[in-house]
């Protein structure tokens, strides 16, 4: 949504893509009052499907040409040890994390090579780090920032920037989501000073992709943690990652 209203003002035609269609009217609403001639199409769609993205990308296909930029933004995570995680949110979690991701970015990067454009990436801070409790989506977002930077050396010379966008924590719905049933949300105890606003990812985002910067780290904290997790050796991230308290624990019943 963030990003929509940023970019308002800059486009002829935005496609708005969630499950929650309601959401996205009003959304749409908004962005029209806030430029009239802006044309929107609002698709509700389950990127965990594959039949629903395959006609999201039949969609996308038949828009007219021009500049063309994508954002790969939905995604969802899981606190919990994997042993006991549900088979259907890690299925859940590779479609939209991984699958959608790559498909979308097939999908219209042959048009942004001729006509240009760029891809953000949502990836995370966890894409620089194995995090036990938060396996499946660790590696998602780390295939995120890979895929990202693989794809942005193939699509240089036309001169279409694609970027890895890696926050650490953001206060918006995805500790909700990610939360089990029944047990403390993963992200609760992290301190104040490790978030980042929803604007300041956004619009540094923007402008790591016109300085076509292959990775962001919204804020200087987050920038430092990931050049850090980069540069530690493996052997003591795993020390540090197996010492380190389980974040994610049963609530206690009053
Ligand atoms: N918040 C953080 O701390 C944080 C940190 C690092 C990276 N990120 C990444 O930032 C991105 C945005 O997440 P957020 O923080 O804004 O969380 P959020 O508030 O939960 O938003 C997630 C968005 O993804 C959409 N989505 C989820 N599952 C979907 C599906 N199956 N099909 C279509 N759309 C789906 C949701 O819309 P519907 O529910 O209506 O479908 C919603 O718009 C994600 O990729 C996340 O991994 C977040």
């Amino acid at each position: 949504m963030a990003f929509a209203r940023r970019l308002v003002g800059e486009c002829t035609h935005m496609v708005l893509v969630a499950r929650r269609k309601d959401i996205l009217m009003e959304l749409a609403d908004e962005l029209r009052a806030a430029n009239s001639s802006l044309q929107i199409t609002v698709r509700a769609c389950d990127l965990a499907s594959q039949a629903s993205r395959g006609l999201l990308i039949e969609e996308i296909e038949a828009l007219p040409q021009g500049k063309t930029l994508l954002i790969n933004n939905a995604g969802l995570g899981d606190y919990g040890e994997y042993m006991s995680s549900s088979k259907e949110r890690n299925n859940q979690m590779l479609q939209v994390n991984v699958l959608a991701v790559a498909e979308l970015t097939r999908a219209v990067l042959p048009r942004m090579v001729c006509q240009g454009g760029g891809i953000i990436n949502i990836a995370s801070l966890a894409a620089d780090l194995f995090i036990p409790d938060f396996a499946v989506y660790a590696a998602s977002k780390a295939f995120v920032a890979s895929f990202s930077e693989a794809i942005r050396l193939e699509v240089r010379k036309a001169g279409v920037p694609v970027v890895a966008v890696c926050p650490g924590p953001v206060h918006t719905g995805f500790g909700e989501v990610a939360r089990r049933s029944g047990c403390s949300n993963g992200y609760s105890s992290f301190k104040k000073w490790v978030y980042t606003s929803v604007s300041e990812v956004v619009s540094g985002a923007m402008a790591a992709l016109e300085n076509n910067s292959p990775r962001y780290y919204p804020s200087l904290r987050i920038r430092l943690i990931g050049w850090l997790l980069r540069n530690t050796p493996l052997w003591l991230l795993r020390l540090v990652m197996g010492c380190r308290p389980r974040k994610v624990e049963p609530l206690q019943e009053n």
